[in-house]
């Protein structure tokens, strides 16, 4: 870290205890010198009004010309930590904050994306606000920084963590009976583990979307899932198949490793798959850099045996579902999750109150369209969320199943 690098709360904290100490010399002087005029004029020693002068040029002076320093500088102050909160240093990592009713999640130039703000102690972070419903404000007190998100609009903080630690973060701007749960945490973790964490091994999610982009581009017609033969290799078991491949008329053994499926898949006549005819069209241009590592985390994660797609558990908090339902069984906007299966339910649907029991049915339903059986007490807030088949059929297990 540089030494001389400026953080957000320091540049706060001195425009803070300049006002600060002016406040309160002004308050213990003004004090000061009324008490003291009390006590010095006081009717009982001075019975008759003196004689005073009716002009004190030193004295009009002084007090216009040292409060003009003052308030002058309370401004140049002001201003320099209000330049130093808007100017982001350059070299600044850039992280995508999105508010929702009621959470808040951060998204990394990478494309990894977590519901608690994870940075490197010491280095520059730009926060890049969005909203996608209603006005939120995300506050983090010990970094000094707040600003609104704004639906249809991106508003910029910045701020360095000093040292490693889990800093609070808030919405501090009420958007709805969700907001108090709208809380999470900075996490600053030294530069080495941060970066641990940022280059993990991409999620199980990345994993479900290549699976989907080799469906929809019919990568599957040729290489099958399971091992039968087709028309290429098959994608079973082929991360870290040594494979046969015919380049430049050179027949070579090599790994099947990220690089090589990269390359298969924008050149695919480079190597040629000993024993298969070169068939396979370019994908140059058809996958973005991200899509490619999708597919790759996918083919990893199916060599190894790993279900593609996140966990029941991952996809609530992701989804958002927990900032309103709590697995505890504690207070929250939307009814408990703890102990549903099985549950009676008093839910009012079309205007009629009416109990049902909460099975895999009724849980679906409730995901799906909201507002259609309305659980009595609690307010029609929930929005329908977007799922595949996959993971709707993974989080109905996962809430089937707490106790
Ligand atoms: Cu979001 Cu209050």
């Amino acid at each position: 870290m540089n030494p001389s690098a400026i953080s957000t709360t320091e540049a706060v904290d001195t425009v803070f205890l300049y006002l600060f100490g002016i406040s309160v010399v002004m308050l213990v002087g003004i004090t000061a010198t009324m008490i003291w005029f009390v006590v010095k004029y006081n009717r009982k020693r001075h019975p008759l009004p003196e004689a005073t002068p009716r002009y004190h040029i030193l004295l009009e002076s002084s007090w216009t010309i040292i409060p003009t320093f003052i308030v002058l500088a309370m401004f140049w102050y002001g201003w320099e930590g209000y330049t130093t909160l808007r100017d982001v240093p350059a070299g600044a990592l850039e992280v995508k904050v999105t508010g929702r009713m009621w959470f808040w999640s951060f998204e990394y130039p990478n494309g990894k994306i977590s519901d608690e703000l994870f940075v490197p102690v010491g280095r520059a972070i730009k926060l890049d606000i969005i909203s996608e419903d209603v006005l939120h404000s995300f506050y983090v007190p010990a970094f000094r920084i707040k600003r609104d998100a704004v639906p249809g609009m991106t508003t910029h903080a910045w701020f360095r963590a000093p040292e490693p630690g889990s800093y609070n973060a808030f919405c501090a701007e009420y958007c709805g009976v969700g907001h108090s749960h709208m809380i999470t945490t900075v996490e600053a973790l030294p530069e080495g583990e941060f970066e641990e964490w940022y280059r993990q091994e991409a999620t199980a999610e990345e994993a479900a979307e290549g699976e989907k982009l080799l469906a929809k581009h019919l990568c599957i017609g040729c290489h099958s899932l399971d091992g039968s033969k087709t028309v290429g290799p098959t994608f079973k078991g082929i991360f870290g198949r040594q494979v046969t491949v015919v380049t430049d008329g050179q027949e070579r053994t090599v790994t099947a490793d990220e690089e090589y499926i990269k390359r298969s898949i924008l050149q695919p006549q480079a190597d040629l798959v000993k024993g298969y005819p070169p068939v396979m069209p370019t994908f140059e241009g058809k996958f973005t850099d991200r899509e490619i590592k999708e597919i790759v985390e996918f083919l990893r994660a199916k060599t190894e045996g790993k279900k593609a797609g996140l966990s029941g558990a991952e996809l609530a908090v992701r989804k958002g579902c927990t900032g309103c339902h709590t697995t505890d069984g504690s207070y929250g906007v939307g009814p408990t999750w703890k102990e549903l299966s099985g549950r009676q339910v008093t839910v009012v649907t079309d205007g009629r109150e009416r109990t049902l029991t909460a099975d895999e049915e009724y849980i679906k339903r409730s995901i799906l369209q909201p507002h259609a059986d309305q659980v009595k007490g609690y307010p029609s807030v929930m929005p329908a969320t977007p799922l595949t088949d996959a993971e709707l059929a993974a989080l109905i297990d996962y809430i089937m199943g707490l106790r």
